[in-house]
Formats: structure tokens, C-alpha cells, sequence
């Protein structure tokens, strides 16, 4: 620890994507910050994600997280520029459009009402019928009935954009530790003074965290139990010289499409419940591949690229918790994002930057506040 200096005003912990993005909030508005990843950052679900910024497509109804997930898709234009004139690193933000599928005469009746709720966000969206579909796609399957329209849906490179985030943070004077994990928060009464880490102590003021799916461990030692726990989702891609679609096709949570730049298809992804093991099995690629091939027939002879997993970190509601700890003075968690991660790390950064200056938008965070649910206080 000789090299590192030991006092900072925020020890933020968790180098996944939303632990940047409140280091680089954070750095933006003069805060000494630290940033502390247990292995490289990124490496967990920050990387393993699809980056579909699919705010109408995954939420089917108005409220706070909506609203949330609205607030945060509008930023990534923005943000895109500003980080890319900072870093020079171009998280391929990009806006073709998406299709959310219907394979059936009764889901279309669903995907016809969401069209019409969604419509009244973005009067674009429109649904379309099967002929319609085609000419937009060529490549969707003959068999889809037909879908919602969403032309102005984005999606991003995860990794690059955690990485924008942290180099970033970085080039306003963060300090960056990977492979330093935090052993335990150490306190005086009531208020947080620093971190126990492998690499020794540090002292801050203030402390978030930011640890994904492993958000309930060092919680548990503050007397709270929150419920966060992990949710694998495995993929695979192909790769293909001349694009097969264009726009992400979304059929349902277990099965969207989303073309990249480079080239390469994601296809995911499965949800295997309570398990930290990142392991990919032949019965989740195969179910992916018999459904991805049923959208788009062409996907069966594409040129297969790799396979890979991460483990989304789920809460008892389903809601992100972003907010102060209850009763540890200086503590603060960002956790719990679950399937949306990506799609929330801008406006993640920007309320936690606001909250530790203690000017946050209590109506705003008041659905994401962790003892919402009267979490159990031992
Ligand atoms: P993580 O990325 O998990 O980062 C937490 C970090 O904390 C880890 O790097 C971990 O090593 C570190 N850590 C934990 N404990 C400690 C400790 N004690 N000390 C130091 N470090 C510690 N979201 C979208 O918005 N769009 C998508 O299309 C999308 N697709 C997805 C597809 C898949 C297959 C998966 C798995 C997820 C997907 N997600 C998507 C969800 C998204 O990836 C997550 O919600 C998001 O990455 C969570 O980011 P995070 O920074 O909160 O957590
Ligand atoms: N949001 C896509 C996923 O979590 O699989």
C-alpha cells in the first residue's frame, strides 16, 4: 500500500459498470475518489451483458423504474460524445432500432397493447404486421406474426463503455484498484470510516457500494439483510461478413438478437437462478440456438464466434437499491440492477453523485431506498 495514498473522500466498491460510472460522477464534481475491484474491472456482468438499452421492450409498465430506465436512456447520446472526446474510446452507442416479436396470434395481441402504452413515450413506435416486419428484416422468419417497432432503441459495448467510465474517472484524478478486494467496512459508533482491504487499509468519508450480485455480503456484516442474489444469463454469438439483420430482435427475456458492429450477433440469454457459477451448459446454448433460429432462419448456418456467461444481480422486488444505509452514517449501495444494468449506469452515477452531496431527489429514489421493504434488522 506504500505506493497508494490511503485517504480519499470516497472509497466506491465494485469495478463493474456501475461502480465507474459513480467514480467518474463522482471525480467530475472534485471528489478524491478510489475505486476498488476485487479482480480486473468489468470482468463479471459488466462484460457478459447484450447492452441493449431495451427500456420499452424489458418494462412493461409506468412507475418509478421506468421513469428511471427512461431518464437513463436518454443520456447515452450525450454521454457517448463526452466520453469518447475524454477517453478517445468509442462505446459504439447505436440507435437502428428494435423489434419486439410476436411469434404468436395471442402474444400480438400483447405486443399490440404494449405498442400503444409504449406510444405514449415515443409517438414512433408503431406495430407492424408481418408483410411490414419483412421488409424492414428480410431475414426474420416467415412464421412471425408480427411486432412493436421501436426505431429510436439503442444499445451499446458494454465493456468498452464500463471502461470509458473508469478511464475517465482515472483522467480526473481517481485511483484505480483492481485485483484488491474489500475484506470489510471499518466504522467509529455509527459512521463509516474506510475500507479493510487485501492490500490494507484506506480511510474516506464516504463509502458506496457497488458489488453486483455479491452486494448482500458485506451488507450482512452492517446488520442488514437485503436480499440481492445471482441469476446467470449464458450466450453465444456468430460472426458474419455481411450483416444478417440490422435492427435487435426481441422475442422475450429469454431470447433477443442484437447486432453488433464488428459484426458479430449476440444471442441471449438464459436465467439460471441462485448460482455464482459462470459454467455454460449445452442445454442453455441449445435452447437459445433452436430459438434464435426459429426468428432468424439464417443464424443455423452462420459462422459460430464464442460462448459466455455472467451472473445479473437480482433483489427480492426486483428493484435496483440506490440509496444511503439506514442506519451506517457515509454508506451507500448501488446494487441490484438485475437485468438493466447497462441501460441504468448513467443515471446510477449522476444520482449517487448527488446523493453524497446530500442534494438528492428524495421522490425520485424513494422506490429504490433500501429499507424499503423493512429489511430484517438484526
Ligand atoms: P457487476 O458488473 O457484477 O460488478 C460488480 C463488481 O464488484 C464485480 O466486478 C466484482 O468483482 C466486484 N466486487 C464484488 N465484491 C467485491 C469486494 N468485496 N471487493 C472488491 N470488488 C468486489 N443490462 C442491460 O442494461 N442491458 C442488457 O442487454 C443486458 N444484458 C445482459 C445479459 C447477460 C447475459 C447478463 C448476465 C446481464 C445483462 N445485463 C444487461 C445486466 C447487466 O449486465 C448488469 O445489471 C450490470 O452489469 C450490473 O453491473 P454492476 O456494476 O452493478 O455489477
Ligand atoms: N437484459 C438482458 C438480460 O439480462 O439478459
Amino acid at each position: 500500500m506504500e505506493k497508494v495514498k490511503n485517504t480519499f473522500d470516497v472509497a466506491i466498491i465494485g469495478g463493474g459498470i456501475n461502480g465507474s460510472s459513480i467514480a467518474y460522477q463522482l471525480s467530475k464534481i472534485g471528489k478524491k475518489v478510489v475505486l476498488l475491484e476485487k479482480n480486473q474491472l468489468a470482468c463479471e456482468a459488466s462484460s457478459a451483458a447484450a447492452g441493449m438499452l431495451a427500456a420499452q421492450a424489458e418494462i412493461e409498465q409506468d412507475g418509478p423504474f421506468f421513469q428511471l430506465a427512461l431518464k437513463s436512456q436518454s443520456m447515452f447520446q450525450a454521454l457517448s460524445n463526452e466520453l469518447l472526446e475524454m477517453t478517445g474510446i468509442d462505446i459504439e452507442f447505436i440507435q437502428k432500432g428494435m423489434i419486439k416479436i410476436a411469434e404468436t396470434e395471442e402474444m400480438a395481441k400483447e405486443v399490440q397493447q404494449q405498442a400503444a402504452f409504449q406510444r405514449n413515450w415515443d409517438p414512433e413506435i408503431e406495430w407492424l404486421d408481418r408483410n411490414s416486419l419483412l421488409k424492414l428484416e428480410p431475414s426474420l422468419s416467415q412464421n412471425v406474426t408480427g411486432g412493436m417497432y421501436l426505431p429510436n432503441d439503442g444499445h451499446v459495448q458494454p465493456a468498452k463503455l464500463s471502461q470509458a467510465f473508469a478511464n475517465a474517472a482515472e483522467l480526473l484524478g481517481a485511483t484505480i484498484l483492481e485485483n484488491t478486494e474489500v475484506l470489510s467496512l471499518i466504522y467509529e459508533n455509527d459512521r463509516v470510516i474506510g475500507v479493510k482491504t487485501t492490500l490494507g487499509n484506506l480511510h474516506c468519508q464516504q463509502v458506496v457500494l457497488a458489488t453486483g450480485a455479491w452486494a448482500s455480503k458485506l451488507l450482512q456484516e452492517t446488520g442488514l439483510d437485503i436480499t440481492v442474489y445471482p441469476v446467470k444469463g449464458e450466450c453465444f454469438s456468430v460472426k458474419t461478413d455481411t450483416p444478417i439483420i440490422n435492427r435487435t430482435i426481441f422475442s422475450d427475456k429469454r431470447c433477443y438478437i442484437v447486432p453488433k458492429r464488428n459484426g458479430e450477433i449476440y444471442i441471449g440469454a438464459t436465467q439460471v437462478e441462485n448460482t455464482f457459477d459462470k459454467k455454460v451448459t449445452p442445454g442453455g446454448i441449445i435452447r437459445l440456438i433452436e430459438r434464435a433460429v426459429k426468428l432468424v432462419p439464417q443464424i443455423k448456418d452462420a459462422p459460430w464466434e464464442r460462448v459466455w456467461a455472467g451472473v445479473r444481480p437480482q433483489t427480492g422486488d426486483g428493484l435496483p437499491y440506490i440509496g444511503e444505509h439506514p442506519f451506517k452514517k457515509g454508506l451507500f449501495i448501488a446494487a441490484g440492477h438485475y437485468r438493466n444494468g447497462i441501460l441504468l449506469s448513467p443515471v446510477t452515477g449522476t444520482l449517487v453523485a448527488d446523493l453524497l452531496q446530500g442534494k438528492s431527489d428524495e421522490n425520485l429514489l424513494k422506490a429504490f431506498r433500501i429499507d424499503r421493504n423493512k429489511a430484517k434488522v438484526y
